[in-house]
């Protein structure tokens, strides 16, 4: 158990973003790549506020930045690819995030006559569009239908935690219960 020195607090008015930051480091999420070809160029977002929400209609969500450009390209795009990195993908996270003109030298992408583009041998993937908009603060909540999606069951999806790329454990914690899809309503 850590002791009181490691934990960290924030409390309203008086916390900073970055301290609230540094509070939302420590929950852990999936790193998601958003591409799709946008005017002939391929364009990626990550997102580690990608949540799956729906079941009927299908239904994952982003949290964007208000602001970002790069997804003012992308959100005009009828269709785009979600890559959920896997943990051999951990080192192109940043750069499918960042604006570098090279950003994609190396990296094996397949994109599809309808626009999106895929990371190949991401854990997860899926063909979306962008079903609807909820803002929220200094971000917009992006819904997006699901046309298609696949995964590949032996896949170990990077975890992003505490500002670093992680790997999940694939050993169940020793009193956990398991807990079938099927009961998950
Ligand atoms: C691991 C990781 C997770 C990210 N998650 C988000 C996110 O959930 N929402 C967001 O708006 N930006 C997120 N970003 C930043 C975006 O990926 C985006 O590429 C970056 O903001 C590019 O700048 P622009 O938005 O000004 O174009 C993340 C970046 C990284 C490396």
């Amino acid at each position: 158990m850590a002791d009181d020195s490691d934990h960290l607090t924030w409390t309203r008015p008086l916390g900073s973003a970055a301290e609230l930051k540094r509070i939302f480091a420590g929950v852990p999420a999936p790193v998601a790549a958003l591409c799709a070809t946008v005017d002939g160029e391929n364009v990626s977002f990550v997102a580690s506020s990608f949540v799956p929400v729906s079941l009927d209609p299908p239904l994952v969500s982003v949290c964007v930045r208000t602001g970002s450009t790069t997804w003012a390209r992308l959100r005009g795009c009828g269709r785009l690819g979600i890559s959920v990195l896997e943990r051999a993908q951990s080192h192109i996270a940043r750069r499918l995030a960042s604006h570098a003109p090279d950003k994609f030298t190396g990296i094996d992408l397949s994109a599809e006559a309808s626009g999106e583009v895929f990371v190949v041998g991401a854990a997860v993937t899926m063909t979306c569009s962008i079903a609807g908009t909820a803002p929220a603060g200094d971000h917009e909540i992006v819904f997006l239908l699901i046309e298609r999606a696949q995964a590949c069951a032996e896949a170990e999806p990077v975890v992003f935690h505490g500002s670093r790329f992680r790997s999940l454990s694939r050993e169940p914690l020793a009193h956990a219960e398991w807990w079938p899809l099927t009961e998950w309503q």
